[in-house]
């Protein structure tokens, strides 16, 4: 058999879904696992939002529909945009796909020409080198400082671009680091993207979940330019927990909103069309749950910060956004947990998981080696056993 083609064999697996089924096996073999690996809400997604679902099948709503969505939804995003960023848009400014991964496909796929550069503040999530470079992309990372929050500053970008550079990647609030840049520092990254007229892709799937008064900031409504320059990129996976309906949806120019929805006619035709309909009621509906699930994982975000920096050897900064933190865990390279040394995260997260039953992932996919991303999207009383296992194999280790 011929091989695969150079552009698919050069992807790598999605690691997180892999440590997440690796922990999920070992459930169903009957072994007792605490799991940090959720990139999801644990709750369930609201009632209301189901019922629209149900009524949409009920009402035949189970045909093909326009190829980036149907009106309605681009309405109700459009409404959004507006509520919430002070953006305005025109619905065919909108394109509906099948969650923010397909959205950001897209968007790459509409900008980069082969060598594009774009710039990716590290450490990153860690489906964005891959979807840049089945776009014929070239990542260049930009790292930001653990004692900088992880946030790599406009002037750190400003000394990575290059003639090849094409755009920029914002994902605020942040997975894995769970920053979120403020107003003023998004005004320098903007500023720097109009001076070079870079594309800005900005990934706001987190927008609702920040914390302690921290309020998000869309750098599209930073002016006519950056608008202009950037593609908006959200959904409904995290904010409404539904991340199993597959929503995500993107604004941008018109050009841009244009050539992704012929791309997407040819490539999946519309996204689920009982998803949409499920949508427009998530957009458009009370935000009661919302607002409780924030509050919730506001409180476990304390706790589980709590906890880390009280265990001797691990430490972490407290995060202002998304449902993630990451635990330094640099103090246990070197040692040995009952006689298998441990030198990288990922040793650290596979001797936890055989050892104390507890699922982290490592930070190397996501380019921060040395620590481990640990989620609170799970219940105070996982987070209170799963770092007390953490704590008894941290006193383990020689
Ligand atoms: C930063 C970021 N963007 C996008 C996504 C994908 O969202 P969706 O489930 O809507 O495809 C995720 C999911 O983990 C994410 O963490």
């Amino acid at each position: 058999m011929k091989s695969v083609s150079t552009r698919c064999a050069a992807i790598a697996p999605s690691p997180t879904l892999e440590i997440d089924a690796k922990a999920v096996a070992m459930r169903e073999a009957g072994i007792n696992v605490i799991g940090f690996g959720a990139g999801q809400p644990d709750f369930d997604t609201p009632q209301h939002i189901k019922d629209a679902a149900i009524k949409a099948i009920n009402d035949g709503k189970t045909k093909y529909t326009p190829a980036s969505g149907i009106l309605d939804l681009k309405k109700a995003v459009v409404e959004k945009f507006q509520r919430d960023n002070g953006l305005v848009y025109e619905p065919s400014q909108i394109v509906v796909s099948n969650g923010a991964k397909h959205s950001l496909f897209n968007a790459f796929a509409a900008v980069l020409n082969e060598g594009d550069e774009v710039i990716v503040p590290a450490p990153c999530w860690v489906s964005y080198p891959e979807l840049i470079k089945i776009n014929g992309g070239v990542p260049v990372y930009v790292h930001g400082p653990a004692e900088q929050e992880f946030k790599p500053t406009a002037a750190q970008m400003r000394a990575a671009l290059t003639e090849k550079t094409k755009a920029i990647l914002l994902n605020s609030p942040n997975n894995p680091c769970g920053y979120a840049y403020s107003r003023e520092e998004l005004q320098e990254i903007a500023d720097l993207a109009v001076e070079h007229d870079l594309f800005v892709i900005s990934d706001e799937i987190y927008e609702y979940l920040v914390y302690d008064g921290a309020q998000h900031c869309s750098i599209a409504s930073l002016g006519e330019k950056i608008k202009e320059n950037t593609i908006v990129v959200n959904g409904v996976s995290k904010s409404y927990a539904m991340t199993g309906w597959r929503i995500g949806y993107t604004a941008s120019a018109l050009p841009i909103a244009k050539a992704m929805g012929s791309l997407q006619s040819h490539v999946t035709s519309n996204p689920n069309s009982i998803a949409q309909y499920a949508s427009v009621a998530a957009l458009n509906g009370p935000r009661e749950e919302l607002a409780a699930m924030v509050k919730e994982f506001s409180e476990r975000r304390e706790l589980m910060v709590k906890l880390i920096n009280g265990i001797d050897g691990l430490s972490c900064v407290p995060p202002k956004g998304a449902f993630y933190v990451m635990m330094n865990v640099t103090s246990a390279f070197g040692k040995s947990y009952h006689g298998k040394k441990i030198e990288t995260s990922d040793d650290f997260c596979s001797a936890a998981l055989d050892g104390v039953k507890v699922a982290l992932v490592p930070g190397g996919p996501f380019l921060a080696e040395g620590f481990c991303r640990l989620s609170y999207a799970t219940s105070r009383k996982n987070i209170e056993e799963g770092l007390a296992r953490i704590a008894q194999f941290m006193s383990e280790l020689v």
